[in-house]
């Protein structure tokens, strides 16, 4: 190796032979960020001033190529060159340049690697577009070069879903033109040498034609395939037509895209997605630990997991970290729980085979990984331990005490508990430092959100660990304070389900509530969700509640009344609504709504035609205040933190960046007027968040807040 030329880090240059060799070397993501776009155009300009270079190469020693642009820079005025402007450089160079990707190549990483005269990739890569999880389209040229490397339709599908594909289907696609099996740079290296030797020139993407171009067959066809995750939103309309301006010669479409991205860019939902990322990246971090603490909280690392209690939480907890490919040990008093639950992780892992998800042989050899520990004292060597045993205060503790004394101190004993008080339970242990909540939710294994119950006892240890679990799980994590519900039950039974049950009693029905919120862009109304889950689940929390706190009537009169006649959701056939012969589609049922009225009259409720905007409008001014609550009780540090809950857990729309954004949005003092509004209108139950009034009268709002947050 000779002649380095003298670059910062974020860039380097080799020259290898015939070969420049330019490394991308920005961590954590090698993001196309202005410092790496300048020593780009620097090194590229250079290195063509030299007669011995014959060929350039561009790939990065890390274990990725690029996540592509850097997000952080969408706020402000992205200084230059742009990345178009490196792309220029590279696709006008009179040398060729070539791109090999390994890991992942996203976005603009992959819009540079386009520019680049030939691709090459490692058959594990990752090439695809994940602007549209952004809320904007690609615009480095990606709407243009996509559909000239591998056909307008197919770039349409790329760009919509959002969802990489590997090294492999893109050379199927001819998105690359070789693939590495090993060793990347080596296969790159001999790659640039054949084009020098046999004298093959630059080959620029944008003097290429699509084969295809998009008629409107195809693009309803795209468009039903993604409906589920674009339902709402509206930048698959822009891609569309970036997407068509690819006929075009290509300095008119780029101009096109460049216009349309602007759009975009500056659009509320991408405003909210990009809100959502950060907020999900910051919510697993430890906030409000000292420095000192911080360097005592390096977790150690954790192998295996012991969970008590095999029943639906406890086998779905065991299939979690099997997944990420941890030993667990599972435990249960039952001998039939522990046959039962073998029973579910060998079915849920057979529909992951049959859906064509996992191998057999993986299935195989995480079912392996689960073992049966039906002694307590077996799991002493696990590094961390979730009980999910009964509801139960008092068997909660007898447990917890139990393990504490079999388990070394140091070790995290976590509770599943969704309703009752972690600081109690911890009370049983002689170490509460290590006790605290993993709130995982129903199924534990698909779920993306982690609740982390912390007490005032929690050492910061004990939640480096819970923070590391997420991590493996690959799950959201967000801290609650102890509180019953937690952040997300809380604003659920106390704001948003609760407002749903008003509206009932006052005149509307549950088809009409939660056809009103899936219209919103909830996945699913309430009541669905409540028939899906099981009322008596509710129930059985609002029970736990009673004992803590209490709350006046009406509060779920109609789904507590359900819950007594049996009509527990889908998995009894009845609930809010009917469910033939064991399907799943809701079936309003008269006998419901004679339930509902019967109800209000006897409450002296006079039941009234109710609009569907009123209907939304208190749902979520209601979750937004309750919120708020949350957030001046300090249950949750950030009001980012509720956003993450709500979109990662409770199925509130992204796009519209979870409540305390959405509310942001509406202006405060907005939703303060409204929600005075319905305290006169309705009574008690609607008084404001003292939080929101002084944000309002100070024409603040929550994003202010938590920027504030970190000073208080
Ligand atoms: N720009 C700036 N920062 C980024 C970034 C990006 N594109 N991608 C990730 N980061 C940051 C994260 O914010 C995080 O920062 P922090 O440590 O300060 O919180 C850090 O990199 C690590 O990220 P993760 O915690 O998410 O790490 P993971 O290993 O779990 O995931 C990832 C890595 C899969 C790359 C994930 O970060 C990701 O999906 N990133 C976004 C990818 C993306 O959407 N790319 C397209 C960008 S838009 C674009 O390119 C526009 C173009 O068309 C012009
Ligand atoms: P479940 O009733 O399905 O399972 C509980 C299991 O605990 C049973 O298999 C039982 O045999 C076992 N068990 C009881 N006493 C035990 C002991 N002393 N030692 C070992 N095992 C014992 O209950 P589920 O639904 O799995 O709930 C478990 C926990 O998870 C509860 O705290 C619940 O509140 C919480 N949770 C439940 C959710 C749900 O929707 N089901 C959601 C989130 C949390």
């Amino acid at each position: 190796m000779n002649g380095e030329i003298a670059v910062a880090r974020i860039v380097t240059f080799d020259e290898l032979g015939p070969v420049g060799l330019i490394c991308i070397d920005n961590p954590p993501v090698n993001a196309i960020s202005h410092s790496v776009r300048l020593k780009l155009v620097d090194v590229i300009a250079r290195a063509q001033k030299n007669p011995g270079i014959k060929a350039l190469l561009i790939m990065s020693d890390s274990e990725l190529f690029s996540a592509g642009a850097d997000i952080t820079e969408f706020n402000r005025p992205q200084g230059e060159p742009s990345l178009q402007q490196v792309q220029t450089a590279i696709e006008s160079s009179p040398i060729p340049v070539v791109a090999a990707m390994r890991g992942l190549a996203l976005g603009g990483g992959l819009e540079l690697a386009m520019a680049c005269h030939y691709r090459l990739a490692h058959k594990d890569a990752k090439l695809g577009m994940p602007e549209i999880t952004l809320g904007i389209i690609p615009g480095a040229g990606g709407t243009q070069r996509l559909p000239r490397l591998i056909g307008a339709r197919a770039a349409l599908n790329l760009i919509l879903s959002g969802t990489p594909i590997s090294g492999l289907e893109a050379k199927v696609k001819g998105l690359v033109d070789e693939v590495a099996e090993d060793d990347l740079r080596d296969a790159a290296l001999r790659f640039c040498e054949r084009l020098v030797r046999e004298g093959r020139g630059p080959r620029p993407t944008c003097n290429r034609t699509a084969e295809d171009a998009l008629d409107e067959a195809e693009i309803a066809s795209s468009l039903l395939a993604h409906a589920r995750v674009l339902k709402g939103r509206t930048t698959q309309d822009l891609v569309i037509e970036a997407i068509k301006a690819s006929k075009l010669p290509f300095s008119q479409g780029v101009a096109i895209e460049a216009a349309l991205a602007q759009k975009s860019l500056a659009s509320r939902e991408s405003l909210a997605l990009r809100h959502v990322f950060f907020a999900e990246r910051e919510s697993g971090k430890l906030s409000g630990v000292s420095s000192v603490d911080a360097k005592r909280t390096q977790p150690p690392a954790i192998q295996r997991v012991a969970v008590v209690g095999a029943g639906t939480m406890g086998s779905g907890i065991a299939i979690a970290f099997a997944d990420a490919g941890l030993e667990v040990l599972l435990n249960d008093n039952d001998p039939a729980s522990l046959i039962r639950s073998r029973e579910i992780v060998h079915s849920t892992y057979a529909s992951g085979v049959r859906r064509g998800r996992i191998t057999q042989s993986v299935a195989d050899e995480r079912i392996r990984r689960i073992r049966n520990a039906p002694a307590l004292d077996e799991v002493a060597d696990a590094d961390l331990v979730i009980e999910a045993v009964f509801e139960d205060t008092e068997l909660k503790k007898d447990v917890l005490s139990k393990l504490d004394s079999v388990l070394p101190p140091e070790r995290v004993i976590a509770t599943n508990t969704s309703t009752l008080s972690v600081t109690e339970l911890a009370r049983a242990t002689a170490h509460p430092g290590r006790v605290l909540g993993l709130h995982f939710f129903v199924p534990a294994h698909a779920s993306r959100l982690l609740e982390i119950a912390r007490t005032d006892h929690t050492s910061p240890e004990s939640l480096a660990t819970a923070f590391r679990v997420a991590k493996v799980l690959k799950k959201v994590a967000v801290v609650s304070r102890d509180a019953f519900g937690f952040i997300g039950n809380r604003m659920m039974l106390d704001g948003y389900f609760r407002e749903a049950e008003q509206l009932l009693l006052e005149g509307a029905t549950p088809a009409q509530v939660d056809t009103a919120l899936e219209n919103f862009g909830f996945a699913m109304g309430p009541q669905r969700v409540s028939d899906l889950g099981g009322n008596d689940v509710g129930t059985k929390a609002r029970v736990q509640l009673f004992k803590r706190e209490s709350r006046p009537d009406p509060y779920f009169v109609i789904a507590d009344r359900l819950t007594e006649m049996g009509r527990l959701g889908q998995k009894t056939g009845r609930g809010f609504y009917r469910y033939e012969n064991g399907s799943r589609e809701a079936v309003p049922d008269p006998e419901v709504n004679n339930l509902i009225e019967k109800l209000a009259s006897d409450r002296g409720i006079r039941r009234r035609e109710i609009n569907d905007q009123e209907i939304v409008e208190r749902c979520i001014l209601s979750l937004i205040n309750v919120g708020a609550m949350v957030l001046e009780e300090g249950i949750a540090a950030r009001a980012a933190n509720i956003d993450v809950v709500w979109t990662s857990g409770y199925g509130f729309p992204r796009y519209l960046g979870g409540p305390m954004f959405y509310a942001d949005t509406l202006g405060l003092s907005q939703v303060w007027q409204r929600i005075r509004h319905y305290q006169e209108k309705l009574g008690y139950y609607w008084r404001p968040a003292t939080l929101i009034e002084r944000l309002a009268s100070a024409s603040s709002g929550f994003e202010q807040w938590d920027r504030t947050s970190a000073s208080r």
